[in-house]
């Protein structure tokens, strides 16, 4: 019988790769070249599944061009780069990998936070430029994160683990908003306070953002809801580049209407809005909020974990679509 081919479409640690090995006839790509749209589906040729990374768009065009692949293993929790409803139609199975991350993710969102209350990279490229000649009382004064309101926009996995760390670990109050209200036995260790859009933007403090990008999260945070912020309130995005309008947060903070944010994602990443770059109150991150070594191998082999599933007539530990399940052929 002839192995299934699969295409491994970023580098990735070798020894998880060799997984694949083991079942799969593997292309993989250890240069890490980024494919464009044409060559990512040329390369999909002949292939009956796919470990991708956000980085890898997936959508009707190139599902059309490669009707044999059956499988899209995406190693991230998030997965707007695939359009499911075009998975949907064609059977084809999209798989994720969340839970792995969720600790290590809230641990980032959580340093973030901090770093744009106490304003730590404003102050640190300061030092760094030399222009630190005396203490004075008034120099980065910024706000606590101890005690304060802290809201969430999306209390997912990673939102209330977030919101963990801030009541249990720094007595801060939590506020937040959601698609739909967590039950109440998770909301009371929190102390959480469900409320809507329009209290969260009022009333937080320190505002984290890990909300999923969608049609309906595109641009949540705009020139509007900024206006709704405390002036001295941060905001913190770890959830994915176009759930904030980065023109209007670089122009709200070269103005001071809040006082600080701290970004992981943007619009268009790998590039980042130029405005972003020459404001000084904000902290810019490329992506790595799950990036330790435990995680992300956690990731990885849970994207293996789901090829290998989805192609041997297993059952794929954390499908986006199960209904497509089992997959033909
Ligand atoms: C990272 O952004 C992820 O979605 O896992």
């Amino acid at each position: 019988m002839t192995r299934p081919s699969v295409l491994v479409a970023r580098a990735v640690f070798g020894d998880i790769v060799d997984r694949l090995r083991a079942h799969f006839d593997v292309e993989d790509n250890p240069q890490d070249r980024i494919f464009t749209k044409a060559e990512l589906s040329a390369k999909l040729a002949g292939k009956a599944g796919a470990f991708i990374t956000g980085s890898e768009r997936i959508d009707a065009e190139l599902l059309d061009a490669n009707p044999q692949l059956r499988a899209v293993c995406n190693m991230a929790v998030g997965y707007n780069n695939i359009d499911v409803d075009a998975c949907n139609a064609r059977g084809v199975l999209a798989t994720n990998t969340p839970d792995v991350l969720t600790e290590t993710t809230a641990d980032f969102g959580f340093a973030l936070m901090m770093a744009a209350a106490r304003r730590m990279a404003e102050s640190e490229h300061f030092l760094r430029r030399g222009e630190w000649s005396k203490w004075s009382y008034d120099m980065f004064i910024g706000s606590d994160v101890h005690g304060a309101t802290l809201g969430i926009l999306g209390m997912g996995r990673i939102g209330q683990a977030i919101a963990r760390r801030g009541a249990l670990g720094f007595g801060m109050q939590v506020i937040y908003h959601n698609r739909s209200r967590l039950a109440p036995e998770l909301e009371a260790p929190l102390g959480a306070r469900y409320v809507s859009k329009e209290a969260l933007l009022r009333e937080a403090d320190h505002l984290v953002l890990v909300v999923p990008y969608s049609a309906a999260s595109h641009h949540a945070i705009g020139a509007a809801e900024l206006a709704l912020m405390k002036p001295s309130a941060t905001l913190t995005n770890v959830a994915r580049g176009g759930v904030v309008d980065d023109a209007a947060l670089a122009a709200a903070l070269r103005e001071r209407r809040i006082a600080a944010a701290a970004l992981d994602v943007f619009e268009g990443e790998p590039s980042v809005h130029p405005d972003l770059l020459t404001v000084p109150n904000v902290v810019l991150t490329p992506h790595i909020a799950s990036a330790t070594v435990r995680t992300r191998r956690a990731m990885a082999d849970l994207a293996v974990d789901n090829l290998i599933a989805a192609l041997t007539g297993g059952t794929p530990p954390t499908p986006v679509n199960p209904q497509v399940l089992p997959l033909k052929g």
